[in-house]
């Protein structure tokens, strides 16, 4: 078996984007990641009643020692780059929640040959950071935006925090961050009525605006594929409003289909890796906040990184390690069939 010197996979895929998990911890509770709040287990424990389920994760906080460093991850950066990842995201848990991100910012934006710097937040804490970010280097950012009803957004997230989220994505603009990227999961009964105001309000701000289908990695794995809004059910709804204009994909490997609207203002994008799954373009691997390699949001099992930086392994045996680990990658996700099994640790622990 001969192996090119980057990331290949045995699927033949080539990547390109590593996304870091900072923290498994969160200052929200989704619906659809962290499902703790009262509202969520009343949501679900209608759809339980009638189903089985695996039984639900309970969130086992990643201890500070066992956290992968910022000198850690900015060597696995070097190295990654070094094998042709050319795009870095950091993710959580919610990555406003390390201390210190602004430093790693600044220190990642500085390794040669990274072209894209990017960020997932829930926006809550940004308005703090955002200056600094932005002059330590972060080229992009994304928030999630579910609902603009106080009380749906509160009930979503567990959070009362729709002003914030709201000033963050005004102030991420100001700032120039380009594109400002908005994230919302579409989940039946939940917040697909408001799929015609979330447009109205990516048009009105000029924004890139994501829906995403409901995928099974919340932490009660409640999920269940009736609570799934698919990407045509929601173009079809949009469209039965508005004239859409097909737009090419960003690249490749992009998860999304976008379109933009007739008048020229604002455009959306719709990810849809329940029903129409893009696992044959991915070119994405995960760290998470503990150091595990995972090669799919779905894998159920996951490759130690942290303890081969932390038995002096030199960068040459954590670039064949890593060559490794990525040529095992799966080749799709198996949501809906039968022999699908839910990965053990929930989107908080993953990063999205
Ligand atoms: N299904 C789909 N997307 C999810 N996210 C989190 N959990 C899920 C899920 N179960 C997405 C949200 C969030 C990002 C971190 O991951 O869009 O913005
Ligand atoms: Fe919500 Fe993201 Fe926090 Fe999960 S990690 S609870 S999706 S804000």
């Amino acid at each position: 078996m001969t192996r090119a010197p980057g990331l290949i996979d045995s699927h033949g895929r080539t990547l390109r984007d590593l996304r870091i998990s900072l923290t498994d911890r969160c200052n929200f509770r989704c619906m659809y990641c962290l499902p703790e709040t009262e509202a969520a287990q009343n949501f679900y424990r209608g759809h339980w009643a009638h189903l089985p389920n695996p039984a639900p994760i309970v969130p086992q906080w990643v201890a500070r020692s066992l956290l992968i460093s910022f000198e850690e991850i900015a060597r696995v950066v070097r190295v990654a780059i070094g094998l042709g990842i050319q795009k870095i995201r950091l993710t959580g848990g919610e990555p406003l929640l390390r201390h210190g991100l602004e430093e790693l910012v600044a220190r990642i934006a500085k390794i040669p040959g990274l072209e894209d710097l990017a960020m997932t937040t829930n926006g809550f804490l940004f308005p703090q950071k955002a200056r600094t970010l932005r002059e330590s280097g972060l080229h992009r950012i994304s928030f999630s935006l579910d609902s603009l009803d106080r009380d749906n957004f509160k009930k979503i997230t567990g959070r009362d925090g729709l002003g914030e989220v709201l000033e963050s994505i005004r102030l991420a603009q100001e700032l120039g961050f380009h594109p400002v990227k908005v994230n919302a999961v579409v989940i039946r009964n939940i917040n697909d009525h408001e799929l015609g105001s979330l447009v109205e309000f990516a048009r009105e701000k000029n924004l890139s605006f994501r829906f995403i289908e409901f995928m099974p990695l919340d932490s009660a794995r409640a999920w269940q594929k009736e609570m799934v809004v698919t990407g045509a059910e929601i173009l079809n709804r949009i469209r039965e409003r508005f004239e859409l204009v097909p737009v090419a994909p960003e690249n490749p490997s992009a998860t999304a289909k976008r379109w933009a609207f007739a008048d020229g203002r604002g455009e959306i994008g719709v990810i849809a890796p329940v029903s129409e799954p893009f696992c044959g373009q991915c070119n994405r691997i995960r760290l998470t906040a503990d150091g595990k390699i995972r090669t799919c949001l779905f894998s159920v099992a996951e490759h130690d990184l942290r303890s081969l930086l932390r038995n002096g392994a030199s960068d040459d045996e954590i670039a064949n390690w890593l060559r490794g680990v990525v040529w095992q990658k799966e080749a799709r996700h198996h949501i809906g069939e039968p022999e699908f099994v839910s990965p053990p640790r929930s989107m908080s622990c993953i990063g999205g």
